[in-house]
């Protein structure tokens, strides 16, 4: 049996019918909203949904032998994990933002308010600038219109969010998208079951031409 993470949620949902798709259909999983493991014997795959920033810690200690996670969460937590594969949807990108009149004065340490501390420090060390780091939970845009910080690091879908709290998008750090990540001990233990359904997702994956 093949335990698999999904990220609970409308992204998971997408993901599942990616996995169906592929042939490894677990139809009591659209039915039931509060159940969080379903099997399929036949199949040979155990689903379960996770907080979608948990499925790598799942992951990574071999809870579970693959999942979905974001490209976003692979980022900030480096888990020890292999990434086997782009799935092309959830596609949104971590970027830098400020309200529309910010000026960025290079002589001062720059606030910056996140959720995704290591994604932030790593970008600011890159271009050898001082930050300081505000660790936030959710809401993130508002921090710099109560003064809170100067920019803001952040997931960017559709640009609506930023665009209705009158901040505005200035540099990209990072294309995001969902990936199919493994546990590496399963990978090798598990490699044919592994190795099928990373097959039959990149037959599920829709590139834009
Ligand atoms: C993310 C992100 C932005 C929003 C961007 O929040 O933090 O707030 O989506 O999407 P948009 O560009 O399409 O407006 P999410 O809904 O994941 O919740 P969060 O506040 O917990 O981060």
């Amino acid at each position: 049996m093949l335990n698999i993470a999904l990220p609970k949620g409308r992204l998971g949902e997408k993901v599942y019918g990616m996995f169906a798709a592929a042939g490894y259909e677990c139809p009591a999983i659209l039915e039931n909203n509060r159940k969080l493991i379903f099997e399929n014997e036949r199949a040979g795959v155990r689903y379960f949904w996770v907080k979608p920033s948990d499925v790598a810690i799942y992951v990574e200690r071999g809870a579970a032998d693959v999942g979905v996670a974001g490209k976003d969460i692979l980022l900030e937590y480096a888990p020890d994990v292999y990434e086997l594969l782009d799935l092309n949807v959830g596609r949104c990108r971590m970027a830098v933002a400020a309200k529309k009149d910010f000026r960025d004065d290079t002589g001062r340490t720059l606030r910056v308010a996140t959720k995704f501390t290591r994604i932030a420090r790593e970008y600011y060390a890159s271009l050898g600038r001082d930050i300081d780091i505000i660790h936030l939970n959710g809401s993130i845009e508002i921090a710099p219109i109560l003064g809170l910080s100067d920019v803001i690091v952040d997931i960017v879908e559709t640009g609506k969010t930023l665009l209705e709290n009158d901040l505005e998008p200035l540099e990209t750090i990072a294309p995001v998208s969902a990936r199919l990540i493994a546990n590496k001990a399963a990978f090798k233990f598990k490699s044919q079951a592994i190795e099928a359904i990373q097959e039959g997702l990149r037959r599920q994956v829709k590139y834009d031409d």
